[in-house]
C-alpha cells in the first residue's frame, strides 16, 4: 500500500511516500524549486516521490492531506492541471487529478474545519475515500507522537496558525491520537514569535531562528521580563494563553503591539520607539525566557492531567532548539521528543502516518532514525555535472581514501562541503549536505561567516560527534541525533570548546550515527585520531538563505560561488587549489 501524504499549506509544502516499509521517499518543494519557504500544491515534490518508488499516481491508495482550507488548494490544484500539459512541470501528475476531484467533492464541513470543529477524518468509524482531509495540528502531532520512541505520551503542537488553529494538546496511545484542546488566532504564541521577530527588525516568518540565537546576547532585563511573562501569561490546560490586550491582532511587525505595550517599553507610542542593539538583546532575551517558562509550565500541566511524563513536541515554534533544550533541561533528557522537521513541511509525513495508522489502524514502525529520504544521484550524473562546469577533482574508489583526502583537507584549515547520499528533510544538515571545518583552524568562525555563510556573527555553529563519544564530552538526550536540543559541555570539554559553547554551557550538537552515516562517522574518528577531540563543526550546506542543497549543480554552484576550499560529491574531492 502506498499513502501519499502532502503539507499543502501557504508556505513549506512538502510530500512524503509510506509504504510497509515506512518512509521512502520526503522532500520539501522548497528544496527543489529553490524558493525558501515554497507553499501551495508540491508538484515537483510528489513526482519525486513517485519517481523514487517507481510507481503512479494511481498507484497511490491514500491522499492524505495535511492542509486547511482544502478549498483554495484543491481549486488550486484544479487550475494549474487545466492550464498545463499533464507531462509538463508544475502539472499533477497523471492521475493524482482523480483524488484531487475526489477532495472537490467532500462536504464542506469535511474540509472547512474551524479549531472547534471536528478534529478531521480520524475517526477509524467515519467512511472514508481515498482522499483524506486531515487537521493541520493533528497532523503535526502525529508527525511527532508516531516518529517518537513512546507508546504512550503527551502531544504539544504549537504554530502560528494552522487554519485559525494555533496549537493542540493532546494524548497518544499505540496508534491513537485523542485531542485533548485546541486554541484559536489570535491566541498564538507562534504568531507572537513573529511579531516580536518583526519588532527586532528581522523578517517574520523566515528569520525567528535570529530572534531565537539573538536571546542569548542578552541577560533579560528586569522590566522587560516582567513584560513578556505578563504578555505570555499563564497557561491553561496545556496551552499558552497570551494577554490579548497588548496586541493589535488586525496588524503585522511592529503595528502587531498595543500602545500598552509600548509604554511597557518605555515609549509614549509605536512612533516614539526606538530599537537600539542593546535593547533588541534584551528583548529578545526576555522573550525566550518567557517563552520558555510558558512551555515548560504547559508541559507541565499536560503531564499532570494525562498522568504521563513522556511528552512529543512539533509545530513551527518547535523548530527552535533552545526552546526544546529548555523544556528537556527542565522536565528531564529523554522524556521530550520534538520533531526535528517539526514546521509545516514535517506534515506530510504526519498527515501520511495519521493515515497509515490511526485511519487504517496499521502497526507503528520504528522510532525515527534518520531524515534521509529525498533525492540521491548516481556517480555518473554527478561525473557529468563536475565535467560540464570543468571543475578539477580527483575521483577516490574507497572510503578510507574519501575519509584520508577530507582529513588532510581539514587539517589544512580547509573548509570542506560534503555532499553524501540523500538529501535529508528539514531545515537542518545532518551529515548529507553539510559544510565541515576544524573548531581549531584559526579563524575559523570567522572565515566561514566572512567567505561563507554571511551571516551574523551571533548565530551559533553546531559540532559535529560520534554519537558513543557524546556522553564524555556533553549531557545531552537522543534529540541531538537531528539536532533538534542542545547539549551541555561537561566541564572538562570547555577547553575544547572556549569559542562555540553557547552560554550556559550550552551547544548546537550534532551526534554522527555509525548505522545512519557511516561515512561521516568514519570522518570523525579518523579525524579525532589527529586532533584533541573527534569534533567538526558542521553547518548547512546552503548560500543567501536558499534552502539546503540538492542536486550535484545547486552544490557545484554554491562551492563556486563561495569560500569552501574543497568539497568530497560521492567519491569526487572537488578543490579550487
Ligand atoms: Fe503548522
Amino acid at each position: 500500500m502506498y499513502i501519499l501524504g502532502l503539507s499543502a499549506l501557504e508556505h513549506d509544502s512538502a510530500a512524503a511516500l509510506v509504504t510497509d516499509q515506512g518512509i521512502v521517499a520526503a522532500i520539501e518543494e522548497s528544496k527543489l524549486t529553490r524558493t525558501p519557504g515554497k507553499g501551495g500544491v508540491p508538484y515537483q515534490a510528489i513526482q519525486f516521490c513517485l519517481d523514487r518508488a517507481g510507481i503512479k499516481a494511481k498507484d497511490v491508495e491514500k491522499l492524505a492531506v495535511a492542509s486547511c482550507p482544502l478549498p483554495t488548494w484543491v481549486r488550486h490544484a484544479a487550475l494549474q492541471s487545466r492550464r498545463y500539459d499533464r507531462h509538463a512541470s508544475g502539472a499533477l501528475p497523471p492521475g493524482l487529478d482523480d483524488l484531487i476531484d475526489e477532495l472537490r467533492r467532500l462536504p464542506p464541513e469535511a474540509t472547512d474545519q474551524g479549531p472547534a470543529g471536528p478534529m478531521g477524518r480520524t475517526d477509524p468509524t467515519a467512511p472514508t475515500g481515498r482522499a483524506l482531509p486531515l487537521e493541520h495540528h493533528l497532523c503535526h502531532g502525529a508527525s511527532a507522537f508516531f516518529a517518537s520512541p513512546f507508546d504512550r505520551a503527551a502531544i504539544l503542537t504549537l504554530d502560528e496558525h494552522g487554519h485559525s488553529c494555533c496549537g493542540t494538546a493532546a494524548l497518544g496511545e499505540g496508534t491513537n491520537i485523542r485531542p485533548l484542546r485546541s486554541t484559536a488566532f489570535p491566541n498564538s504564541i507562534g504568531w507572537l514569535y513573529s511579531q516580536v521577530t518583526a519588532l527586532l527588525g528581522f523578517e517574520p516568518h523566515l528569520e525567528e531562528h535570529k530572534t531565537q540565537w539573538l536571546s542569548l546576547e542578552g541577560d533579560g532585563a528586569d522590566g522587560l521580563k516582567a513584560l513578556f511573562d505578563d504578555v505570555l501569561g499563564r497557561p491553561c490546560g496545556g496551552l499558552p494563553q497570551i494577554d490579548l490586550s497588548y496586541l493589535r491582532p488586525e496588524f503585522t511587525g511592529r503595528g502587531a503591539f498595543a500602545a500598552r505595550f509600548y509604554q511597557r517599553l518605555g515609549s509614549e507610542s509605536e512612533r516614539s520607539f526606538r530599537l537600539t542593539d542593546a535593547l533588541a538583546r534584551q528583548i529578545a532575551a526576555s522573550f525566550h525566557q518567557a517563552c520558555a517558562r510558558v512551555l515548560v509550565e504547559c508541559v507541565e500541566q499536560l503531564f499532570e492531567e494525562t498522568g504521563v511524563r513522556n511528552v512529543c513536541l512539533a509545530g513551527g515554534l518547535f523548530i527552535n532548539a533552545l526552546l526544546v533544550a529548555a523544556i528537556e533541561k527542565a522536565v528531564g533528557l529523554g522524556s521530550v521528543f520534538a520533531q526535528p522537521a517539526a514546521g509545516n513541511a514535517g506534515s506530510a509525513f504526519g498527515s501520511a502516518w495519521l493515515a497509515w495508522h490511526q485511519v487504517l489502524g496499521r502497526p507503528r514502525f520504528r522510532p525515527l532514525s534518520s531524515l534521509d529520504w529525498g533525492p540521491s544521484f548516481a556517480t555518473e550524473d554527478i561525473k557529468n555535472v563536475l565535467d560540464n562546469c570543468k571543475a578539477r577533482y580527483r575521483w577516490f574508489d574507497t572510503e578510507a581514501q574519501r575519509v584520508e583526502a577530507t582529513t588532510e583537507a581539514l587539517a589544512q584549515a580547509d573548509i570542506v562541503a560534503w555532499h553524501q547520499g540523500a538529501t535529508e528533510f528539514g531545515p537542518r544538515a545532518l551529515g548529507h549536505r553539510s559544510i565541515l571545518a576544524s573548531p581549531w583552524a584559526p579563524y575559523i568562525k570567522e572565515n566561514l561567516n566572512h567567505y561563507v555563510k554571511h551571516r551574523e556573527p551571533f548565530r551559533p555553529f553546531a559540532i559535529a560527534v560520534p554519537e558513543e563519544d557524546c556522553a564524555r564530552y556533553f549531557e545531552c538526550s537522543r534529540l541531538v541525533r537531528f539536532m533538534a536540543s542542545l547539549g551541555w559541555v561537561r566541564p572538562d570539554a570547555r577547553v575544547l570548546l572556549k569559542d562555540l559553547a553557547l552560554p550556559g554551557d550550552q551547544i548546537r550538537l550534532y551526534a554522527v550515527e555509525r548505522g545512519t552515516n557511516p561515512l561521516l562517522w568514519q570522518l570523525l574518528k579518523e579525524w579525532g585520531k589527529r586532533s584533541p577531540a573527534p569534533f567538526l563543526i558542521n553547518t548547512s550546506f546552503n548560500l543567501f538563505g536558499e534552502p539546503l542543497v540538492v542536486t550535484p549543480r545547486d552544490a557545484v554552484r554554491s562551492f563556486f560561488c563561495s569560500g569552501i576550499d574543497a568539497m568530497l560529491i560521492d567519491g569526487f574531492f572537488v578543490s579550487k587549489s
